[in-house]
């Protein structure tokens, strides 16, 4: 990463000097979605790790496969000493019980995984998760250990609506997943703009509109915990994020990486992205 997408008037802040903000180390994430058999996945797994070199772990980089599949990704990167994370698509908030076809944080923690997507459009929109259900995931996966990725973002209609409505729902989503969360947890956690209307249809935000929403967050969550937190805290942008676009994300200075979905299913493109945020 060079100096000068370094070197930047941090939005977040009321300085208005530029001045170095701390490096954050950058971060990328696979959401394989629902992709992949064991077998599938072993094999991409197996592939990613081939391209991944050493000196790409400055940038984190985090497969995040099907439940099934975690055990069999964690089995291949441990016996490559691969410096790939491994990271789930969804949690249960309780720690076991009667909630069949649920997983806990605990089994994600047991299985390797250091991070968890939560809140993610597919599962607001096609499962029901509501904006409670994403603050319960948020909190039991912080007292587990694992840092959530949580994402938040609007549909067509709102944004048409403009400029407004839009940052005023993301806003409400933040506050919704940050309720009861202290600082130290906040800093953990990672925040995904993935605008709904982006997601799979080869139509990206365009960088400015990318970073503008996460200046917002960031501006959001350093009013709630101050600019120290609001400096730590990864911010990502996701929806059709590919190789011949990842470039114009890595300039802006509030994203700290990407949430890719379908090009996090073919190695050579998903390493691609890794390299342009080292
Ligand atoms: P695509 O990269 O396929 O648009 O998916 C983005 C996404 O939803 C990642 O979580």
């Amino acid at each position: 990463m060079s100096e000068t997408r370094r070197r930047h008037t941090s939005t977040a802040s009321s300085a208005t000097a530029d001045f170095v903000v701390p490096r954050r180390r950058p971060i990328v994430l696979g959401n394989w979605k629902m992709n992949k058999t064991t077998t599938q996945a072993v094999v991409l797994a197996q592939d990613i790790s081939n391209h991944y070199y050493r000196d790409y772990d400055r940038v984190e980089t985090v497969l995040c496969p099907p439940f099934i599949d975690l055990k069999s990704v964690a089995n291949v990167l441990e016996f490559d000493r691969s410096a790939l994370r491994l990271g789930a698509q969804d949690v249960y908030w309780e720690e076991s019980g009667a909630y069949t076809g649920a997983i806990s944080p605990a089994m994600l923690v047991e299985v390797g995984c250091a991070y968890c997507i939560v809140g993610h459009s597919e599962r607001r929109g096609l499962f029901g998760e509501t904006d409670r259900d994403v603050n319960r995931k948020v909190q039991a996966l912080l007292s587990a250990g694992i840092s959530p990725v949580i994402c938040v973002g609007e549909g067509a209609a709102t944004r048409e609506a403009g400029e407004r409505p839009t940052q005023e729902f993301i806003a409400g989503q933040l506050e919704a997943a940050f309720e009861g969360v202290g600082a130290s947890g906040a800093a953990r956690s990672v925040v995904a703009y993935e605008p709904i209307w982006a997601i799979g249809t080869g139509r990206t935000a365009t960088p400015e509109q990318a970073q503008e929403i996460c200046a917002q967050i960031r501006g959001r969550i350093s009013e709630r915990y101050g600019h120290a937190t609001a400096q730590a805290v990864r911010l990502v942008y996701g929806g059709s994020v590919k190789p011949e676009n990842v470039g114009f994300f890595v300039q802006m200075p509030d994203l700290d990486g990407c949430l890719a979905g379908g090009a996090a299913l073919d190695a050579p493109a998903f390493i691609e992205l890794v390299k342009a945020f080292l």
